[in-house]
């Protein structure tokens, strides 16, 4: 296959598709990958490193000229996709939930994309899973924002000259980002709990040394989906969540949230009223922002200050790590490459593999996933 790295273009994005790393892979295993001048520059990867892992560094018509498929982050900008060549196959993180018209898009263009968002969670997917691999690095990334902007620290000290108390760590949504964060505020010496709705995160937080706080009710026994997604819960189970939540949250000294339903909006877990019994200084960081925010007050992009609470929403936190984060996102890519060329190397995607029929949103000009038809 002849594959393209583009420089990414959306505003604030940092990463990049592939790494000299992950470049030098996929050479090894018989493709031709063009990159794009400065495409890894944000992420700390120089042209130099990319040309000697074997790409060819060229202008954007350069590197996309006769291309078979394009591997990017996020979706090009509108005058990048008009520069596909037809039945290029375009895979990347593609935002497809409900997004019918931008489908179309690709439909009309000629363009067969693949969305890593739909990657099957399935064993066999594992290791081409980018929303795993980008919210590990999300979580871990959301304490440490958190530990930048509370104003204490997070282990307990005892000096000399008194005591310095553990900060109280509190993470909603012990998903994979959830998780990481849990590990991250344990290491750095917090007392940290957590939440979520499916049953199975219980066991999760607690061997990772943390509290597990949840309204356990025969909703919650069921709100696992099969793909291992939790499901939107009822307003009767929301009300008795935000009960539990408010008491606890007013003693918290860092709120991690994480909590998402795929396709939804972010589901509403703090309110105004639980900001303002929290104590000054006090953090919450909204992983969630980028779907409308778990707490009512977060402002996209933005560190809200409130009755001394700070809010941060940061939209992007993988991209604040953008060399690992391009580097486990290739990694991602290379493992899926497989999946999309024949024995000879040359394109020919499987498209009956169910990670790949799973993925796929256009083909041969029709828009072909069940959720976009
Ligand atoms: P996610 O990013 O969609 O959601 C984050 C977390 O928020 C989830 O744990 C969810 O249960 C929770 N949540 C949703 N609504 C909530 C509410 N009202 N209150 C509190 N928490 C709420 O989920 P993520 O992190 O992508 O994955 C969830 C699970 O999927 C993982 O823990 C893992 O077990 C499984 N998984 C399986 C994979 C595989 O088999 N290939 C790969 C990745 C994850």
């Amino acid at each position: 296959m002849k594959i393209a790295i583009l420089k990414e273009r959306r505003d604030g994005e940092t990463r990049v598709a592939a790494t000299p790393g992950t470049v030098k892979k996929l050479v090894d295993a018989g493709h031709e990958i063009r990159v794009e001048k400065d495409a890894g520059a944000d992420a700390s990867l120089p042209d130099a490193a990319y040309a000697e892992a074997g790409a060819q560094m060229g202008t954007l018509a350069a590197t996309l000229k006769g291309v078979d498929a394009v591997f990017a982050v996020r979706t090009p900008d509108d005058e990048t996709l008009a520069k596909l060549p037809r039945d290029c196959l375009l895979v990347g993180l593609l935002e497809p939930h409900g997004n019918k018209d931008r489908a179309q898009l690709f439909a009309n263009a000629g363009i067969n994309a693949l969305a890593m968002e739909f990657t099957p969670r399935i064993t066999r997917a594992q290791a081409m899973d980018a929303l795993s691999s980008q919210s590990n690095l999300a979580g871990y990334r959301a304490v440490i924002e958190a530990s930048q902007l509370y104003r204490r620290a997070f282990p307990m000290m005892m000096t000399a000259a008194g005591t310095v108390a553990a900060a109280k760590v509190f993470v909603m949504g012990a998903g994979v980002a959830g998780l990481q964060a849990i590990a991250t505020a344990r290491r750095l010496g917090a007392v940290v709990s957590a939440t979520d709705v499916r049953p199975a995160a219980k066991e999760q937080v607690g061997s990772l040394g943390a509290k597990f706080i949840a309204v356990e009710d025969e909703e919650f026994k069921a709100a696992e989906t099969a793909g291992g997604y939790a499901k939107e819960m009822s307003k009767e189970y929301q009300a008795k969540q935000a009960e539990l939540v408010a008491n606890h949250i007013a003693k918290q000294d860092v709120v991690v949230t994480t909590a998402l339903i795929p396709g939804r909006p972010a589901p509403r877990l703090i309110t105004k009223a639980m900001v303002e019994s929290m104590k000054p200084g006090a953090v919450i960081v909204d992983i969630a922002a980028a779907m409308g925010g778990n707490c009512e007050l977060t402002e996209a992009d933005k560190v809200v200050e409130h009755n001394g609470v700070s809010i941060a929403g940061y939209t992007n936190l993988p991209g604040r790590l953008a060399a690992d984060a391009s580097s486990l996102y290739g990694r991602n890519l290379v493992n899926l490459a497989p999946l999309l060329a024949g024995e000879d190397g040359a394109l020919a995607p499987h498209w009956d593999d169910e990670i790949i029929t799973g993925m796929t949103l256009t083909r041969d000009g029709k828009v072909v996933h069940q959720t976009l038809k």
